[in-house]
């Protein structure tokens, strides 16, 4: 297993760097099946939000809604801002590429975090993931996808955003499915939208919304 510590490192520092702009630019949008995955968890869950980033608006979101949430950032800066933004959910600094929970969450929540792994962390972090969840727990993935057919994202995925290089890749729906389908996940929910913000411009998104089989 290549767990590459350019990628990890180098998205470590990036997101130190820039957490205090992303976090006054503000542009995390609440996403429509943000609403399914919370819908479909009963009340008190407990939730592990990887990559939590501000807390903003979704960890807050969840604990508003009375589940439990553990935030887990690489970022010690991004960590900070959580826990000033959500003192009711825990956060720690830690890499998902070091998860090790077993059968502990009722749902793993990431937006827009495993973009930042390329395609071997991508798969490790997948099997971390449906190792912490519980039987018939729920797992929400955003990502970016490709614009084109043919697009070489693994050439165009050193990016440079608010002023700071850093990994980031679009992954197809084909890529996702084959990696989570093997796993026991059932996908649940999927959805496609384009969006456009200061920081990241136009982006095509994806969402999924996977159950533990
Ligand atoms: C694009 S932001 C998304 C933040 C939040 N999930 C949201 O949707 O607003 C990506 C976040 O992932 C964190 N991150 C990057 N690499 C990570 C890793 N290997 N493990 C955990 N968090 C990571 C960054 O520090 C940053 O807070």
């Amino acid at each position: 297993m290549n767990k590459d510590p350019d990628v990890i490192s180098l998205n470590k520092h990036a997101w130190n760097k820039v957490a205090k702009i992303y976090e006054q630019e503000n542009i995390a949008q609440i996403n429509p099946l943000f609403e399914y995955f919370c819908n479909q968890l009963s009340n008190g869950s407990f939730i592990l939000d990887l990559g939590s980033g501000t807390g903003l608006p979704y960890a807050k979101a969840f604990i508003e809604r009375g589940f439990k949430v553990l935030g887990i950032d690489i970022s010690s800066q991004m960590i900070k801002i959580a826990q000033n933004n959500v003192p009711k959910a825990e956060f720690i600094e830690k890499s998902m590429t070091d998860l090790d929970f077993k059968d502990k969450f009722n749902g793993v929540f990431s937006s827009f975090t495993m973009l930042l792994l390329d395609t071997l962390l991508f798969k490790d972090v997948g099997m971390r993931i449906v190792q912490s969840l519980k039987k018939r727990g729920l797992f929400y993935l955003s990502l970016n996808e490709p614009w084109e057919e043919n697009a070489d994202v693994d050439r165009e995925a050193i990016v440079d955003i608010m002023g700071e290089k850093m990994y980031s890749r679009a992954y197809t729906k084909e890529e996702v499915l084959d990696t989570f389908i093997p796993m026991g996940m059932i996908l649940l929910k999927f959805s496609r939208e384009i969006q456009c913000s200061k920081i990241f411009g136009l982006e095509h998104t994806t969402v999924y919304v996977f159950k533990k089989g």
